[in-house]
């Protein structure tokens, strides 16, 4: 059986990216810091899937150790790990010079060291295979300098899509695969939004086009493609005054 790892498993993106895996046949390693999540959504999977093999870890990403110690112990587990989604994240920022520091800090050693923490343990398990997909789940706000609240978070997405992208040059031409993924708005705990309109999409939704991304090893992909793919290449090149409306 195929085998997926998913950070940021208890909620969201990485629930939902759980469930559709599931559901094409994967085996499932999960992690998050809330394991009641995580168990809860290891019953619902198996009971719907009852050949899925499922592992549940707790896991902060800002306890880089625990990182490296439990991405061995869930590849232990599974045997073997074909595909790890770097996916865990928060969206606490606040705007620059405003005191809050400390939701900024929060953001970055989240995002981006937590991140690199779990690129660099995910890219240890694939050398040592051989083989195996990173798939790193960025956002479109890196695709420029952002205002206001996501500034910080902004900039760690860019980080953590550079840091990939700098890992596919590293193993390109082996069975070693990279594909970054930048969401636009979808349904979570993050985005906290209930109302679906055409720029937000449900999580079911726009977690099918995240897995359909990954699933034909994209080296990047816009998800979902509608509204994303074009708004995107906006984002990428208005004006800095326009940007500032637009957020
Ligand atoms: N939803 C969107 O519109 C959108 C758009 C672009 C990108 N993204 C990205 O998609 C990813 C998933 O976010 P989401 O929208 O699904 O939000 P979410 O529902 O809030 O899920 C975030 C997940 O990250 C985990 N997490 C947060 N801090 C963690 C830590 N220190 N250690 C381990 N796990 C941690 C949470 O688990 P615990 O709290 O249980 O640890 C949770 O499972 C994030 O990287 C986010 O930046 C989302």
């Amino acid at each position: 059986m195929p085998t997926i790892l998913i950070t940021g498993a208890s909620s969201g993106l990485g629930a939902e990216m759980a469930r559709q895996f599931a559901a094409l046949g994967y085996d499932l390693a999960l992690c998050a810091r809330r394991t009641d999540r995580l168990e809860a959504l290891a019953v619902q999977v198996t009971t719907a899937h009852p050949d899925r093999r499922v592992v549940v870890k707790a896991l902060d990403v800002t306890d880089h150790d625990a990182v490296f110690r439990v991405f061995r112990e869930l590849r232990d587990e599974l045997g073997h790990l074909d595909r790890i989604v770097v996916n865990a994240g928060v969206g606490k920022g606040r705007p620059l010079g405003t005191g809050r520091f400390d939701a900024n800090l929060e953001t970055a050693m989240t995002n981006f060291v937590g991140a690199l923490a779990q690129t660099e343990a995910a890219a240890e398990v694939f050398r040592a295979q051989g083989t195996g997909h990173l798939v790193v789940v960025s956002s479109v706000s890196a695709l420029r300098g952002m205002p206001g609240n996501i500034t910080t978070y902004a900039a760690t997405k860019a980080g953590v899509a550079h840091l990939a992208e700098g890992f596919r040059a590293d193993v390109l031409g082996t069975p070693i695969k990279v594909t970054v993924l930048y969401p636009g708005y979808i349904v979570s705990e993050m985005s906290a939004t209930s109302k679906v309109t055409p720029l937000v999409a449900s999580t079911e939704r726009g977690v099918r086009a995240m897995v359909e991304a990954i699933e034909k090893e994209k080296a990047s992909a816009r998800v979902p493609a509608w509204p994303w793919a074009p708004l995107g290449f906006v984002v990428k090149h208005v004006p800095v005054g326009v940007l500032r409306r637009m957020s």
